[in-house]
Parts: C-alpha cells; sequence; structure tokens
C-alpha cells in the first residue's frame, strides 16, 4: 500500500533530506522508522502524507501516485491517512471529545453519525472517561491517546506516527504502542517513527531505519 521508488527530497540549502528512497509496505503491517535526530524521518512521513512533495522519484500510497494526484483528490486521498505527532497537536479550548470530532464538524456530518463515531472512538482507546475534559486535565499518555482517537476516526488505511512516545515516560509510552499496535491488529497500516532502540528491539516488528537521509535495513 506504500512504494517510493527512487525518491529524492531537497531543500533550499541544499539538504539533502531523501536520497533514493525505495520502500515497499503492504496493508496492515507494522513498521518502525528509526534514526537520530535530523536524519529525514518527519520529511519521509511529509512526502508519504502529501504534506510535502518530493523532488523527484515516484511515492505511491493507497493507490493514489502523490505526483499525478489532482487537488480535488486529496481530501478523499487525506482521510485514508491519520498521522499523530510527539506533540500531541490537540486544541486547548476544545474538550476531547470535540477534538476527536473536529474533522467531522468541518464536513458537515449529521452530530449523531458525530456522536456515534466520537463514541466508538474513546471506546478504542479507553478514554470515554475524559470525553468532556480539555487536554490540559489528561496525562501525556491519555492526551496521546485522544490524539490516536482522532486520527483513527476516519477508519483510514494507514497510520502515521512521528515520535509519538518522545513526550511519554516508559509506562505511558508501552501503553501508546500497545495501542497502536492494537489499531495495527484492526487492518491499519502503522508506521512509528522513533529513537528508542530498546522499545524497537523488544517489540520484534519491521524496522527500517534512515541516517542522512539514506534508508537502509528491510525496505522490501
Ligand atoms: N522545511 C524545511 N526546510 C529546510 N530544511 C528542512 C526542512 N524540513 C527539514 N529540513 C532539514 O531536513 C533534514 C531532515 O529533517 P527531518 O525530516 O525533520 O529529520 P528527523 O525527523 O529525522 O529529525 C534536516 O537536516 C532538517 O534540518
Ligand atoms: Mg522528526
Amino acid at each position: 500500500m506504500i512504494e517510493f521508488s527512487h525518491v529524492y527530497k531537497t531543500y533550499p540549502g541544499p539538504v539533502h533530506a531523501l536520497r533514493n528512497i525505495d520502500l515497499k509496505i503492504n496493508q496492515g503491517e507494522f513498521i518502525f522508522l528509526t534514526g537520530p535526530s535530523g536524519a529525514g524521518k518527519s520529511t519521509l512521513f511529509k512526502v508519504m502524507s502529501a504534506f510535502d512533495g518530493c523532488t523527484s522519484g515516484q511515492v505511491v500510497v493507497a493507490g493514489y501516485d502523490l505526483n499525478e494526484m489532482k487537488a480535488k483528490d486529496l481530501p478523499y486521498f487525506r482521510r485514508q491517512i491519520g498521522v499523530v505527532f510527539q506533540d500531541f497537536k490537540l486544541l486547548p479550548e476544545k474538550t476531547v471529545a470535540e477534538n476527536i470530532g473536529l474533522s467531522l464538524w468541518v464536513r458537515n456530518e449529521k452530530s449523531s453519525v458525530i456522536e456515534e463515531k466520537v463514541k466508538e472512538a474513546l471506546e478504542q482507546v479507553n478514554l470515554i472517561h475524559r470525553a468532556d475534559h480539555h487536554p490540559e486535565m489528561l496525562s501525556g499518555g491519555e492526551q496521546q491517546r485522544a490524539a490516536i482517537a482522532r486520527a483513527i476516526i476516519h477508519r483510514p488505511q494507514l497510520l502515521i506516527a512521528d515520535e509519538p512516545t518522545g513526550n511519554l515516560d516508559p509506562k505511558m509510552s508501552e501503553e501508546i504502542m500497545d495501542l497502536l499496535e492494537y489499531v495495527c491488529q484492526q487492518g491499519t497500516t502503522v508506521f512509528v517513527a522513533t529513537h528508542d532502540h530498546s522499545m524497537v528491539e523488544r517489540r520484534k516488528k519491521r524496522t527500517v531505519s534512515i541516517s542522512e537521509g539514506i534508508l537502509s535495513g528491510d525496505i522490501k
């Protein structure tokens, strides 16, 4: 469901953030992306989710060739992808339930449908009791669970998590990783960037590594 062929990304400078990336991932896989700060992990994810274009090469995700994608297809493509960040990116003035349902409100879904989907997402991440609280009242681990609920509410084919445990203590990190594995077991492809090597070793999943824009490891 993801295929990178000879992908380069060069920022002005020039900074060679991705160099000749080849990568193939099947639907339903769980993959770790490791590499030091500045290696190109976030750039790989931005290119994969069409938040940024590549400089050359081909990227196909969920059946879309991203170089060929029309602007009108972008919202449909985006619904196939959920993204989770290190710093949660929840809106502080909204409740947990409102944060999770926001994209559905923006799309003008019926409020009864939104309520049902939000409840289901909250159940999946075990946060029903926090629905009406604001993010600041939650622990870091709970905030990340809310962010995961927001990311999976569309039932995306792919969930990208960019250092999701970077701000969490070890116990909360384990809970978040368990939850991401659970999301994968429901059929979603899950791609997790981290520099926590001990966690990667414990979980025994497919792993690719990036260093100075060059991807290595289990790339095919
Ligand atoms: N928008 C940008 N403009 C210029 N350089 C960038 C931009 N985004 C990232 N970079 C550079 O690209 C390289 C890879 O960055 P990044 O993908 O964020 O790495 P990582 O997520 O592994 O820490 C770094 O050298 C970074 O400074
Ligand atoms: Mg990064």
